[in-house]
């Protein structure tokens, strides 16, 4: 697998020769620690070398993490498989187990004993054995006047040969993603486990406290967490969940600090970060922060604007829409803050000065720049029409049911109609647990207020005949257009709908065109088609090319600058210091709170600032067992590591690698790290995890999990315990 990468090798080590100036920036492949960052990180503070970080030949740090379920992480914390992530990353877990009698959202749930730990179908635990690059091999046969659509298909091709010729375990999978824009490639070596089960939660007035209000912000008093416990089969290796499964026993867990952070301690993150963009021109970080942003946030307004009503008046309605409200809300308030902190720190301005600096150091490469900033400029139009109608189908149910219903209609079409019983029944699945959480009056209320944006904004040529028609009939009146659709539509209930799938396909190909919720849906995907999508796509190869040699230029002329990959939903560490910051004039930001915060917040009653009596009155009485410092209970900090969405549950961890809290957040400020991080106000939110083992000892009275932790004091040892061990 090794041939041809010396040669390969020396033009890479050009990428990354040089520092950067800001020494917090970046996610960093845990494999090219010792190349790219050892040296700087234990400049930093940090007592552990990369080989503690990531070995291939014993248990290393990166052995206890895991991607969670594919959208946060986790991290193994004992020696029989517990997992320990963030309230919000299972949180549908935990509703999918509630009920109003059983309600573990509002109530908290602790397994008294591993038979009591609750199963998670479909909920996996994803371990990385090894990472390799791959590039050469990946990249061979391509030659440079290549269509971006025959590269693609050649590089396809090369990715299937080398994952089929992987020599690797039957219960190991391999994954390849391409990085710096497509310029290099790394494999990664995985191990799946899919029997991950719920062990302990604390009530939402704990792991959610503060909720949408305080979501984004600091000063935050949120005890995010919540704990899992991955299962093996009798072997120890992935297995499908089965009640004969064992906890899983891990090549590594991870110690646990009680000596808490100071300021410029050295923390590091460790986990998945999902999606960044800090390689943008200027004309994107525009169209970006000025054009799709606001239209994602007037969607979003409206949407929640309207359930949040609901859900104020409605226990049910309350339950139903808690984890959709609590996602459609956490990419709102995001976006908010991403459009500000731009603003703040003239994210376009140091943009552009950079660019003029590429163009000084490339002359050559000035017309690239030009060329990907005008493609930018013309792809806006449609860039925004698409989120107008991404923003609409996702948040209007109805519609979303439809869209999958006629994607299915499609796919039968295609695949012949002996298929439709069967290609039916997975819609009707992937649909029904949809519906349990469904309201028809919440989903019309929606659909009136958005709607009434979209045929405003998104130009008419692009609508659709069928619900164009629909709407001008309406008197373009979206309270009229939806309401046959809400009356008469076999989408407003599971059952109804299950009746009109019920027949001959035939017969459902012609009543689809009578449904009015679906023929409205039929509209708006043509007219999507044709004159969004289309366009759009059409420009992407284009943009995809330019962006890949723009990378490869930067990362070629920027001499003093070291470059990391963005984020790709890929094993990464982050690094930097525990520090406040001022968010704006006159303002400083401490670096922790305490649980005082939690009871300046309190509101009795309130559903985002409700104290459970129990911790009022641990915090009355002072009792905090080992955990507090000085009569004060900690309970956040946060600190300069570079992070982003998935990166959610990642352990922050101490110099030595020892857990000393959970990552949860970033500021508020800070989100636009995205696509263009500033140290100066980007910190990460982490729930200090002195809090995380006082509420599950002293709130929850879970001692036997206390039990199965090793708890360390690095601070307080005259050497470190790790070495010492
Ligand atoms: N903002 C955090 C992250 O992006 C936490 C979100 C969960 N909390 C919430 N109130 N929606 O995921
Ligand atoms: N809260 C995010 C997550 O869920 C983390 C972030 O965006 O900072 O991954």
């Amino acid at each position: 697998m090794r041939q041809g990468f010396t040669k390969y090798f020396l033009i890479t080590a050009l990428f990354f020769q040089y520092l950067s100036a800001s020494a917090t920036e970046g996610m960093w492949l845990p494999q090219l620690l010792t190349q790219l960052n050892e040296k700087e990180m234990k400049s930093m503070g940090m007592k552990i070398s990369a080989a503690d970080i990531y070995n291939l030949n014993k248990g290393s740090l990166k052995d206890a993490i895991v991607s969670f379920g594919g959208f946060c992480t986790g991290e193994i914390i004992s020696s029989q498989g517990l997992l320990l992530t963030n309230h919000h990353c299972g949180y549908e877990s935990i509703q999918k187990h509630s009920s109003i009698d059983h309600n573990y959202l509002d109530n908290g749930f602790w397994a008294r004993n591993q038979q009591e730990e609750l199963p998670n179908p479909g909920l996996t635990a994803t371990f990385i054995v090894r990472i390799e690059e791959v590039t050469p091999q990946v990249l061979q046969g391509l030659y440079s006047g290549m269509s971006e659509t025959e590269r693609q298909s050649a590089v396809d091709k090369n990715l299937a040969r080398i994952k089929d010729g992987y020599r690797k375990e039957s219960y190991q999978e391999v994954l390849i993603k391409p990085f710096f824009e497509g310029n290099r490639y790394f494999l990664f070596l995985t191990e799946v486990y899919k029997d991950v089960r719920l062990v302990g939660t604390p009530p939402s007035s704990i792991g959610k406290f503060g909720s949408d209000t305080d979501n984004w912000m600091w000063p935050r008093h949120t005890g995010d967490f919540s704990i899992f416990r991955v299962y093996a089969g009798k072997d120890n290796r992935p297995a499908e969940y089965s009640k004969d499964n064992v906890p899983l026993k891990p090549k590594y867990f991870l110690p646990i600090s009680l000596d808490g952070i100071a300021t410029n301690d050295f923390t590091m993150v460790f986990g998945f970060p999902g999606r960044t963009n800090e390689y943008l021109p200027s004309e994107a970080i525009k169209l970006t922060v000025e054009k799709q942003d606001p239209a994602k946030v007037s969607m979003r307004d409206a949407a929640l604007k309207v359930i949040d009503g609901f859900m104020r008046k409605d226990e049910q309605i309350k339950i139903q829409y808690a984890a959709k409200y609590a996602s459609t809300a956490n990419a709102w308030k995001k976006w908010i803050g991403e459009m500000q902190g731009i603003r703040q720190t003239g994210g376009i301005q140091r943009k552009l000065a950079y660019e003029a600096r590429f163009r000084q150091l490339a002359p050559a490469y000035g017309g690239l720049l030009d060329s990907l900033n005008s493609l930018y400029q013309t792809q806006a139009p449609y860039a925004v029409s698409k989120d107008y109608y991404t923003e609409l189908t996702r948040n209007v149910e109805m519609l979303n049911f439809a869209n999958d219903l006629l994607t299915m209609m499609q796919d039968t079409r295609l695949k012949g109609e002996d298929q439709f019983s069967d290609l039916r029944k997975k819609y009707l699945d992937k649909v029904a647990p949809k519906y349990r959480n469904y309201n028809n009056d919440v989903d019309r209320a929606v659909a009136i207020a958005l709607l009434d944006i979209y045929f405003r904004e998104v130009p008419s040529r692009s609508i659709g005949g069928e619900a164009y028609q629909v709407w001008m009939e309406s008197n373009k009146d979206s309270r009229t257009a939806t309401g046959k659709m809400y009356e008469l539509s076999a989408m407003t209930s599971f059952g109804k709908l299950e009746a009109f799938l019920n027949r001959p396909f035939k017969s459902v190909e012609q009543a689809i065109w009578k449904d009015p919720g679906l023929r409205m849906m039929i509209g708006l995907r043509n007219g999507y088609a044709d004159f969004i999508n289309k366009p759009y796509d059409s420009l992407q190869p284009d943009i995809n090319r330019l962006q890949r040699r723009y990378m490869e230029a930067q990362m070629t002329v920027m001499k003093d600058k070291r470059f990391y990959p963005d984020a790709n939903s890929t094993l990464r560490i982050t690094y930097g210091k525990v520090g406040g910051y001022s968010p704006r004039d006159a303002v400083e930001y401490g670096i922790a709170t305490t649980l005082e915060g939690v009871m300046e917040k309190y509101k009795p009653g309130d559903y985002e600032f409700d104290v459970p009596e129990k911790l009022r009155t641990l915090h009355a009485n002072k009792d905090y067992g080992a955990y507090g410092v000085n009569g004060k209970m900690p309970v956040c900090f946060i600190a300069s590591n570079h992070t982003t969405g998935g990166n959610s549950g990642s352990p922050a961890l101490d110099a030595y690698g020892n857990l000393i809290g959970l990552n949860f957040d970033r500021t508020w400020e800070g989100t636009m790290s995205d696509i263009n991080y500033d140290a100066s106000i980007c910190r990460n939110i982490m729930v200090d995890i002195r809090y995380v083992l006082f509420i599950v000892d002293k709130f929850a009275g879970a001692e036997h999990l206390i039990r199965e932790l090793k708890l360390v004091h690095p601070k307080q040892a005259v050497k470190p315990l790790k070495k010492a061990a």
